[in-house]
């Protein structure tokens, strides 16, 4: 009957182990905090370790489950420690969130083949490395899972100055299909979210950085916002309440799709 999940557990992620990376601010915090508050015990996972610390604080000032794991998502190797550090200390894992990511605007002329290997590896890699860690553990567990890889509408529409990041996110987008093709079989969903723009400090630093002058940036939100149809930015807990769809019963059925978030910028 269509109505055999109450409504009370559609959402309930108790007895859940999430690992979110870039979970220490942005985004990431905002997704932390969703699942915990679902009932997810949270690992946050961020090169930044002190600001990951302070998200897994405030799940725990909540009444919540967090541990805080340091982690650069670029090296494979800190990656399987990362989801063998999860296992151990939190008893599986069920979700996993790809979210670290990094957006530095460069034109394509001027981008050096380091920054290129750099953003590849961090936004591309570190989710295949980390989807691939945390497959094998959730087939070991016999229960599957729940994967997500935070893409952006910039895997559909170019913003400019971001070649090497629009790349990133378009085969993250890919990946996410891949993934979903191979381990739909083991209970295994993979879904990614693509996010428009989002108000976070890093998005913030590289408006900022994109804009040589404070009249520049003006010009730049202004232009942005033209483009929304729902007339604002999106906020962190826009991208966390898609994100707690995905890792959640409701979306049993979902696998192999990118869930676009935009306030609609895409059909502008
Ligand atoms: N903000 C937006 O408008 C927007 C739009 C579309 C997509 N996204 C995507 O959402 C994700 C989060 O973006 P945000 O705006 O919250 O960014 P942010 O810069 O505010 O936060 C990113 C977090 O990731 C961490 N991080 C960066 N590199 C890392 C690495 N190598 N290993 C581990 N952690 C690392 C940072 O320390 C930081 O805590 C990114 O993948 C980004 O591409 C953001």
């Amino acid at each position: 009957m269509a109505t055999e999940i109450p409504i009370s557990t559609l959402f309930d992620l108790k007895g859940h182990v999430a690992l979110v990376t870039g979970g220490g601010r942005g985004i990431g915090e905002a997704i932390c905090l969703r699942l915990a508050q679902a009932g997810a015990a949270v690992a946050v996972v961020d090169m930044d370790e002190t600001t990951a610390q302070r998200t897994a604080g405030r799940i725990a000032d909540l009444g919540g489950k967090a541990i805080a794991l340091q982690c650069n998502v670029a090296e494979p190797a800190a990656d399987r420690k990362a989801v063998a550090t999860v296992v151990g200390r939190l008893g599986g894992l069920d979700i996993l969130v790809n979210n670290a990511g990094i957006f530095p605007f460069s034109p394509v002329t001027d981008t050096a083949p380091e920054l290129w290997d750099r953003v590849l590896s961090v936004n591309l890699g570190g989710s295949f490395f980390l989807a691939q860690e945390a497959a094998k553990a959730m087939m070991n567990s016999g229960k599957g899972g729940s994967i997500i890889n935070i893409a952006s509408v910039d895997a559909f529409r170019p913003t400019g100055n971001l070649a090497h990041y629009d790349a990133s996110k378009g085969g993250l987008v890919m990946l996410t299909r891949s993934l979903a093709l191979e381990l739909g079989p083991k209970k295994i969903r993979v879904n990614a979210i693509a996010p428009g723009s989002i108000d976070t400090p890093g998005a913030q630093a590289a408006m900022g950085a994109g804009a040589s002058s404070g009249a520049k940036l003006e010009e730049l939100l202004k232009g942005f916002l033209a483009r929304i149809p729902l007339g604002r930015m999106g906020t962190p807990d826009d991208i966390a309440c898609a994100a707690l769809f995905l890792a959640s019963p409701a979306a049993a059925y979902v696998t192999g799709t990118t869930l676009v978030v935009d306030g609609g910028y895409l059909v502008g």
